[in-house]
């Protein structure tokens, strides 16, 4: 306890399944261990296309949902990131010490840009440095991600060396908290991680109702069961039964799939009802929150304030070495 860890997550809408399975719920048990701090990097989400009209919902429906799924702000420190201009200011020093070389290495920013090729803009390229000024205002001893960002945590770490070696010892090296976290794919594509970017039918929302469910389940892409050879889109279907259903019905389809007389939709439909109920209540809590944002507004202002008393801290020492200070 009182270790402090730091996490982010980008306001691109609702969270999915995906979201939480993979990081939310992760966090929600964190709590308990460590000093948390977890931010809304909204600054990093304007590197992809955006709407801005849109933005500002997107922001607070992701305070919302990190509300709702249990992220309890007596516990842990919730804020916005763009509120802080600590976090672009140390990414602009950071940035100023990161090699070229080792931006273009990135196979996030390499991924992005493919998919994005009108739009492979400046603040794509150095988002790594903004996620390491993100992480290392606050001197956490880990960052819980998943494996998609090692990437970038090693390249904090280089960052944290530069600046050592060039300054003075400022940064301890931060942990990767990798944890066994299931990769959820896109319903449609399942080659594919699921991602709201691909649309709303490649993912199950947390807020979606069991019709929805359905209806999207029905869709996703499975194959016959009788190959024997599990594909993509059925080996997602099972990691989903196996964090939603019981052991006893896990090998229940298990069986089934081995014996090629599998029932995709009785499957599909049980998953569904699993899933929906899972979330029942979290669908209550977003309600609730959605009806006292004078609630949610005061959890995002004392979270800033808590999280900028450390944060300027660090960037006034960063400022001193670097011989700023006059
Ligand atoms: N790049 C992360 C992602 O895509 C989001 C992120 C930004 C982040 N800043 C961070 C994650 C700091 C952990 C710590 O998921």
């Amino acid at each position: 306890m009182e270790q402090p860890i730091l996490s982010g997550i980008q306001p691109t809408g609702k969270l999915h399944i995906g979201n939480y399975l993979g990081a939310v719920s992760n966090w929600v048990k964190l709590q308990d261990q460590y000093d948390c701090f977890f931010t809304i990097v909204d600054m990093h989400s304007l590197t992809a296309d955006y709407k801005p009209a849109e933005k500002s919902q997107q922001i607070l429906s992701t305070v919302i949902d990190l509300l709702a799924s249990g992220i309890d702000p007596e516990k842990s420190t919730l804020f916005i990131q763009s509120q802080l201009p600590e976090h672009a200011e140390l990414a602009w020093y950071f940035a100023t010490l990161t090699p070229i070389a080792f931006l273009e290495r990135m196979t996030q920013y390499k991924d992005k840009s493919a998919r994005q090729k009108e739009n492979i803009n400046a603040g794509l390229f150095i988002y790594p440095a903004l996620q390491a000024a993100d992480i290392l205002l606050y001197k956490p001893y880990g960052v819980p991600v998943g494996e998609d960002q090692l990437q970038h945590l090693e390249l904090t770490n280089d960052i944290a060396r530069k600046f050592n070696a060039r300054f003075g010892k400022t940064f301890e090296l931060i942990k990767p908290l990798l944890t066994k976290t299931p990769r959820i794919m896109s319903l449609l594509d399942p080659s594919k991680k699921m991602s709201k970017s691909l649309g709303d039918q490649h993912v199950i929302n947390m807020s979606d109702e069991v019709k929805v469910i359905e209806k999207k389940l029905s869709r996703a892409v499975t194959d016959t069961g009788k190959s024997g050879q599990m594909s993509a889109g059925t080996k997602n279907l099972f990691t989903l039964l196996e964090n939603f259903s019981t052991p006893d019905e896990v090998s229940f389809y298990r069986e089934a799939f081995r014996a090629g007389n599998i029932k995709y939709s009785d499957l599909k439909g049980n998953l569904a009802k699993l899933i929906a109920h899972h979330f029942a209540p979290y669908r209550k809590k977003r309600a609730e929150l959605e009806k006292n944002p004078d609630y949610v507004m005061q959890v995002i202002a004392t979270g800033r304030e808590k999280a900028r008393a450390i944060a300027s801290q660090t960037l006034q020492e960063v400022k001193t070495k670097m011989g700023l200070v006059i």
